[in-house]
């Protein structure tokens, strides 16, 4: 038995050398970027915090560079790190990186819709959405008139509070969630409509569970965990049942459709599904692919601006001297009464400097959304085989102490010059950039301009704590950097 025990010992140790040295020469003998070597299944999760992995990244590419290859356990991925290599790759290269990886917890909406798609119809949908919310975002009633209207729906509902303490959340969220929601479906709601509570809080979990490090490791080892149990299942539960609710309003919108007088994205859509009919060639846009775009940008349209004004306003809780500074400067151009305008930025280089602060600031997708390499690529003498992800890390441009002295600090002159006017850095990429770049950039900018400054136009902000103990630290980084739960209360200014 002892003969045997050992023989088979020795067995599965020469087997295992053999596996490495096999591992270790398929590895090498492609001409990838540098980087820690990857051990088989687990890749390099060895060398990075579950808990932190944009951090991980930043760590690694002081040793690596900034061009590094990564095993998230098998997938191979690249990072890119710092200003020039993740323009290279998203400006230069920008076809050959315009793939998306795959994000395994959103299966049901792979290769649908925009954001998950990394298939043939991604770049008409996304062609297609693109001009519809350009034409419904112009004219009279487009997005300036819509986002104004809403902001004073946002004010009354803050008056309402009565300078109680309250949870911004919900109150501050429903403001974008209206204004996209009025865009795609041509309907808004009541703040205290259960409709509208059910689906910010669908939104809202989400991103909070996509950041916790339970998903990072979903996502890298989908394989072995799919079966389990965790919260990987209560994301795609939610993402379900956003789902269900845009195809609900296609459905309804396809009983009333005229296609002569479209009312919203969703008509335009359904139009170009029945203009297919009449075609050859497979159709693009069927019910389900309708439905996965319309909740595309239902979430995409409401969580990051409504994450972004929340961060913010517990920012400026905790630094007075910049919501000072606002209200004088607001009531210097706008004055108590009249609604504030697009127009006003321009008059308004401070408030523009403090929002774009916010988003350098709060880092609300730090190392972007993953894209895949579309074809074998030579990049600064490697070669990216296609189907390699491929990650253009946003942090390392908002971050970069070169051209943001003091990154780590709250500081509206970042985007300041000298004689106080509004400063441009090619560094501010919050939206990233190139091909996938966000399709909602343009209305997220209006938004926050207008409904912050509509906020302080009418309310001081008044913390429960010491401004000194507001704590601003993210409760948990991942896909995004989630900011901390807070209550505050709003007294009225006149
Ligand atoms: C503060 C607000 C927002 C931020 C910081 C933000 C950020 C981003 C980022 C970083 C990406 C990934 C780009 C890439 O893959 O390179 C993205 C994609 C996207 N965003 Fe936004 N976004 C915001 C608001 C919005 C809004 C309001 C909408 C909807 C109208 C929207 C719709 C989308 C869509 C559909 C994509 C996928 C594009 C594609 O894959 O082709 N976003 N966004």
């Amino acid at each position: 038995m002892g003969a045997l025990g050992i023989t088979i010992a020795l067995l599965v140790w020469v087997v295992t050398l053999l596996l490495i040295s096999i591992w270790k020469q398929l590895y090498s003998s492609w001409n990838l970027p540098p980087g820690p070597f990857p051990l088989p299944i687990i890749g390099n999760l060895l060398q990075l915090d579950i808990k932190d992995i944009p951090k991980s990244f930043t760590r690694l590419a002081k040793r690596y560079g900034p061009v590094f290859t990564l095993y998230l356990g098998s997938r191979r991925t690249v990072i890119l790190h710092g200003y020039k290599a993740v323009k290279e790759v998203l400006l230069t290269h920008k076809n050959e990186f315009s793939g998306r990886g795959e994000i395994p917890v959103f299966q049901e909406y792979k290769d649908k819709g925009i954001i998950f798609n990394n298939g043939p119809t991604w770049k008409d949908v996304r062609r297609f959405s693109l001009s519809i919310l350009r034409d419904y975002g112009m004219g009279k009633q487009g997005n300036e008139a819509r986002i104004q209207r809403e902001a004073q729906f946002l004010v009354q509902e803050l008056r309402n509070t009565q300078g109680r303490p309250f949870d911004p959340t919900f109150l501050l969220g429903c403001a974008p969630c209206n204004v996209i929601s009025d865009i795609l479906f041509h309907r808004r709601f009541d703040y205290k409509d259960k409709t509208i509570l059910r689906l910010m809080s669908l939104f809202n979990e989400n991103f909070y569970l996509l950041s916790t490090p339970w998903l990072q490791l979903y996502n890298n080892f989908s394989n072995y965990l799919r079966y389990m149990p965790g919260s990987h299942r209560k994301i795609m539960k939610n993402a379900s049942e956003i789902k269900v609710y845009a195809l609900e309003r296609a459905k309804e919108h396809l009983q009333s459709l005229d296609p002569s007088c479209p009312r919203d994205v969703t008509d335009c859509l359904l139009i170009e599904m029945e203009k297919e009919k009449h075609r050859e060639k497979p159709p693009m846009y069927t019910m389900e692919n309708i439905s996965v775009t319309l909740a595309d940008l239902f979430f995409a349209g409401t969580e990051t601006t409504s994450t972004t004004l929340r961060y913010g306003l517990l920012i400026l809780m905790k630094y007075p001297e910049v919501e000072e500074k606002l209200h004088e400067e607001i009531d210097r151009v706008i004055g108590p009464t009249r609604i504030p305008a697009i127009k006003d930025r321009l008059e308004m280089p401070y408030m523009d400097a403090v929002v774009h602060e916010i988003q350098r600031f709060i880092n609300l997708v730090p190392s972007n959304l993953p894209h895949e390499a579309t074809q074998d690529t030579m990049f600064r003498g490697y070669l990216i085989p296609k189907g390699t992800v491929v990650i253009p890390t946003l942090d390392s441009l908002l971050y970069d102490s070169q051209e943001f002295p003091d990154p780590e600090q709250f500081k509206p002159e970042h985007f300041l010059n000298e004689n106080g006017k509004f400063k441009y850095s090619d560094y501010f990429k919050a939206f990233s950039a190139g091909k996938r770049v966000c399709v909602g950039e343009g209305l997220a900018r209006m938004e926050l301009f207008l409904l912050l400054t509509a906020i302080l136009q009418n309310f001081n902000l008044k913390s429960l704590v010491e401004p000194k103990d507001i704590d601003l630290k993210p409760i948990t980084i991942g896909f995004g950097c989630v900011p901390p739960h807070y209550k505050l209360c709003v007294i009225p200014r006149s």
